[in-house]
């Protein structure tokens, strides 16, 4: 089988490499060409264990194409992971002040126009299976982007190709781990007319090759669905974790981390322990702006109620009362930790980024530490007021000053001699 991939971002290269790594030629490409190079001379800017060692090992298969055409050219399935993204302001770093809006879907639908060009050149090929990953609210395949590619393609779906749904389930830092071994494959399809079904096929052979999750075929609107309230759900444990967490900080004798353990044991009826764990904010690239589409379309669907939107509202009113927190005590305010989590190099939509920018609106100005992100700015000499904002390994160890008060929502400082460690909601 041949694979295309169109779009090696944050979430295309490492799957590339993947495919690769299982003997597969892969055929690339991406309209960012310093990228490209950039990959081609093995420079990766992606938290992601050993992504460099394993790209150079199988560079032989990656193929970097000079076009889409020549992708769809050389590939019987084609792959597309294009943006589909918010203004920058809103990935959950700043206060979303309940906008409403669906994802951008200007450059994934113009990627799909020159798609469905080049299936016009590739007539006399074998059946050509173009599956899309990106994020999109339920309905956009049906609404936007197939109807883009039908008017342009001279044949009708089912005949030479067809268009799945194809989200994949992964979080950063782990996306080639998470790849090969997802809890389930979404393949969706237009099951409506019967004429897309042999694209579901092939996907799930291919699928057979590299994995053995189980392939769930659905319609396009559930897949896009399943993708959309897997990510919110997180969103919605993590503000639950931290309502605790907010309750117990104000109540003698209730401890956070000993009722979300517990919760955590309820298998059969409360689902895994992850993300039940109280601390920051859910952030990420994908997360926030995840409730923010969702917002929207509660809205256009007139739903009587906003799930998504105050989902936003608890994540940002909680960051607040940790800035209030801080506020209470005298001293510059540092934050440690930029990245939305610990083991990646990203700060996007990152609550610590929240925290600084609400602590801003209230006239004060914190220094923000990194282990992986560089500032000029140097900790204080004097004794200051810390918070815990990511749960870098580092900072479990890190030695504080006499007088320093350490905020920490995560619950990973141990006390230290003239330190106030605040484990926020623990006893
Ligand atoms: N990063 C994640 O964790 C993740 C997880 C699941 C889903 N997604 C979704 O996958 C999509 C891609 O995410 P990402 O994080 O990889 O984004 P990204 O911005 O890192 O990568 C997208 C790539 O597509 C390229 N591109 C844009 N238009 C193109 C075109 N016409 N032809 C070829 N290349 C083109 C861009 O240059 C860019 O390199 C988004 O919809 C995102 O929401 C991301």
């Amino acid at each position: 089988m041949k694979i295309g991939f169109i779009g090696v971002g944050k979430l295309g290269l490492p799957c590339v490499t993947a495919i690769a790594q299982k003997g597969y030629v892969v055929h690339c490409y991406d309209n960012n060409q310093s990228l490209i190079d950039d990959y081609k001379k093995n420079k990766i800017n992606l938290y992601e264990p050993k992504i460099k060692e394993h790209f150079s090992e199988v560079k032989d298969k990656i193929i970097f194409a000079e076009s889409i055409e020549e992708v769809v050219q050389n590939s019987e399935i084609i792959f597309v992971a294009i943006q589909t993204p918010h203004p920058p302001e809103l990935d959950g770093s700043v206060r979303h002040n309940h906008v409403r809006m669906d994802f951008d879907y200007k450059y994934l639908l113009s990627g799909a126009k020159v798609i469905a060009h080049a299936l016009n050149k590739t007539e006399k090929d074998p059946f050509k299976v173009i599956s899309i990953i990106s994020t999109v609210l339920p309905g956009t395949m049906r609404n936007q982007i197939y109807p883009a590619m039908k008017t342009i393609v001279h044949r009708p779906i089912g005949k030479g190709w067809g268009l799945c749904y194809n989200p994949f389930f992964i979080a950063m830092g782990t996306t080639m781990h998470d790849f090969l071994n997802p809890e389930f494959t979404l393949i969706g399809q237009n099951l409506d007319t019967g004429d897309n079904e042999g694209a579901g096929k092939i996907l799930s052979e291919f699928y057979d090759t590299i994995q053995n999750s189980p392939k769930l075929r659905m319609t396009w609107d559930s897949a896009e669905g399943v993708k959309m309230f897997y990510n919110t759900f997180v969103g919605m444990k993590v503000i639950f974790a931290n309502t605790i967490m907010q309750i117990c900080h104000n109540m003698p004798g209730a401890d956070v981390d000993t009722i979300c353990k517990t919760l955590q044991k309820g298998h059969d009826r409360l689902i895994s322990p992850r993300y039940l764990n109280a601390g920051m904010g859910d952030g990420g690239a994908c997360h926030p702006r995840d409730n923010l589409a969702l917002s929207y379309l509660s809205d256009q669907l007139g739903l009587p109620y906003n799930l998504f939107d105050f989902i936003m509202t608890v994540r940002e009113q909680q960051t607040e009362w940790l800035a209030e927190l801080m506020l209470q005590y005298d001293g510059p305010k540092v934050i440690l930790g930029k990245t939305y989590k610990p083991h990646t190099n990203l700060a996007i939509g990152s609550p610590s980024v929240l925290l600084a920018n609400i602590l801003k609106e209230k006239g004060c100005n914190p220094i923000v530490h990194d282990p992986e992100i560089a500032t000029d700015e140097e900790l204080p000499k004097e004794a200051a007021v810390y918070l815990i904002g990511t749960s870098w390994p580092v900072y479990r160890e890190w030695q504080f000053k006499k007088g320093d008060v350490v905020i920490d929502p995560w619950g990973i400082i141990g006390d230290q001699e003239g330190v106030n460690v605040i484990r926020v909601g623990r006893k």
